[in-house]
């Protein structure tokens, strides 16, 4: 085998010069034997080329003469390490000699040091390792213990790649809850059609029709209600579009104190029937439209949903909140996640790995959402209750940086906002600035995966769905 380069210059076990001769490009693994520890690992940074020509020559060049040219390519390799006789991840404590030659790293020793993990029980496939035929895995119990985050620019590809996530964990019959705002994700009872990419990354049309349940307000497998009697006067008033809305809350207390000593669960019809008795009808005309609007939304009824109809062990339970109003779904999460974290802490029902997407508007960085708090709880506590999290966003800067810090698991797409750039640099370790540089420019269907399990960020080609992908482009000219 030919080297493709040298080591030269200044050396140390984790960083070191090469000098490149042979085909190799940013990004690729290549492998260097140490003289201690024999064969590790590392990756091509950063490349450069340095030439003689200077400016001046330049314009000699433009004028048609002929000028002699000097280049050499350097290269910055990152040591990702070796795996030692009892398969521990280690760097070379000692520096590499210089004029060591650099060889490209084979498929097989990558996936050895980088441990993938190759086809074993228990761990989500997800694509193949940027540029390599290797198998990228991730543990799924780690993922439902240490939570994870799925973060691109809008149209990056998130909601497909977490369709790919929930897919490997329907194959291992894990209990998940989806917060789907834009009702994308129940198009995964449906087989995606066949594809070449498909045979290129081991993968078939598959139909997960059995492992899901859809609950939606308007539609649906299973309609989805929330018990009226347990929403409070405040939050009533906070979801209606009211200009003071501080005037409304007495009227509108004195009406539901009034119906709630007569029946413990009721409607907003039996709300409106005790307004009609109150004196200032212009107040409570105007809280009956609210009431009405409320009502025509579905969700909030006499008798909701136990929470145990909801979930369902190894099934996925989607909840559709599509046409319901921001602060609505805000509420309708807080209600959902709050109850939901009590009947797992009381092993009511199964662990489960939850499903948040858009989750900067239920878990703000800036400013209060219903649900910030739960979420909060859930992103902290979680783990000690099997509560894991997989948290989808678009604004990674928005999203509550104690959540997003709690995610130990981060897959990142295209990203290009500086702010939400920072925010990724700040919460995900080992990132270099090369590859930060590199988020801006991936192509679809290309993310950065960084975990503890992994000794360095990677790059994975995401594999095409089995199912139906719900979020396809709108075309407006055809
Ligand atoms: N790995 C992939 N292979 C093929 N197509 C993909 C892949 N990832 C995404 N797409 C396509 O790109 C488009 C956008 O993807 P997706 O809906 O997942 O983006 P998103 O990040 O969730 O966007 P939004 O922020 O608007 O929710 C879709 O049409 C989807 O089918
Ligand atoms: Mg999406």
């Amino acid at each position: 085998m030919e080297p493709i380069g040298i080591l030269y210059g200044d050396l140390s076990p984790t960083v070191v010069n090469c000098s490149i001769s042979g085909k190799i490009r940013q990004g690729d693994y290549v492998k260097i034997k140490h003289q201690e520890v024999g064969w590790v690992l590392a990756k091509v940074d950063s490349i450069e080329a340095k030439t003689n020509l200077s400016i001046e020559k330049s314009y000699q060049v433009m004028e048609g003469n002929s000028v002699d040219i000097q280049q050499s390519i350097s290269s910055k390799l990152v040591v990702i390490g070796y795996r030692d006789e009892r398969n521990l991840m280690q760097f070379p404590r000692t520096p590499f000699m210089a004029g060591t030659p650099v060889y490209q790293a084979e498929d097989d020793f990558i996936g050895s040091v980088l441990n993938l993990g190759r086809n074993k029980r228990g761990r989500a496939y997800i694509g193949l390792v940027y540029g390599h035929n290797i198998p990228f895995t991730i543990d799924i119990n780690s993922m439902v213990q240490k939570h994870i985050s799925v973060l691109a620019k809008t149209g990056g590809g998130k909601s497909y790649l977490t369709g790919v996530i929930v897919e490997e964990l329907m194959k291992n019959d894990v209990t998940v809850v989806i917060l789907d705002p834009h009702g994308e994700y129940a198009a995964m009872g449906n087989k995606a059609s066949p594809s070449r990419e498909m045979t290129r990354f081991g993968v078939e049309p598959r139909s997960y029709k059995d492992k899901i349940i859809v609950f939606s307000a308007d539609g649906g497998d299973v309609p989805l209600r929330f018990t009226l009697s347990q929403i409070n006067v405040k939050e009533l008033i906070s979801i209606m579009n009211l200009s003071d809305s501080r005037t409304y809350v007495v009227p509108l207390r004195k009406a539901v104190d009034a119906v709630r000593l007569s029946m413990p669960e009721y409607t907003f019809d039996d709300i409106i029937t005790e307004l009609k008795k109150q004196d200032d009808s212009s107040l409570s005309q105007a809280l009956e439209k609210e009431l009405r609007y409320l009502k025509s939304l579905k969700i909030f009824d006499k008798r909701g949903l136990r929470i145990d109809e909801i979930v369902k062990n190894g099934k996925v339970s989607i909840i559709e909140m599509k046409g319901l109003p921001p602060d609505v779904q805000e509420l309708v999460v807080q209600r959902l996640v709050y109850s939901l974290f009590e009947s797992r802490k009381k092993e009511k029902i199964p662990p489960l790995l939850m499903v948040v997407e858009e989750a900067h508007n239920f878990a703000p960085q800036q400013g209060k959402a219903f649900s910030s708090k739960i979420m909060r709880t859930v992103a902290s506590e979680g783990r000690k209750f099997g509560f894991g999290l997989l948290v989808v966003s678009q604004r990674p800067a928005k999203i509550d940086k104690n959540v997003l810090s709690q995610c130990g698991t981060q897959i990142i797409l295209k990203v290009t906002n500086p702010n939400d750039l920072k925010a990724i640099g700040n919460s995900v370790e080992g990132l270099t600035t090369t590859s930060l540089d590199e988020i801006q420019r991936l192509p679809i269907g290309v993310a950065l995966a960084a975990s503890p399990e992994l000794p360095i960020p990677l790059f994975v080609e995401v594999r095409p769905r089995e199912t139906d992908d719900g979020g396809k482009n709108v075309r407006v000219v055809r």
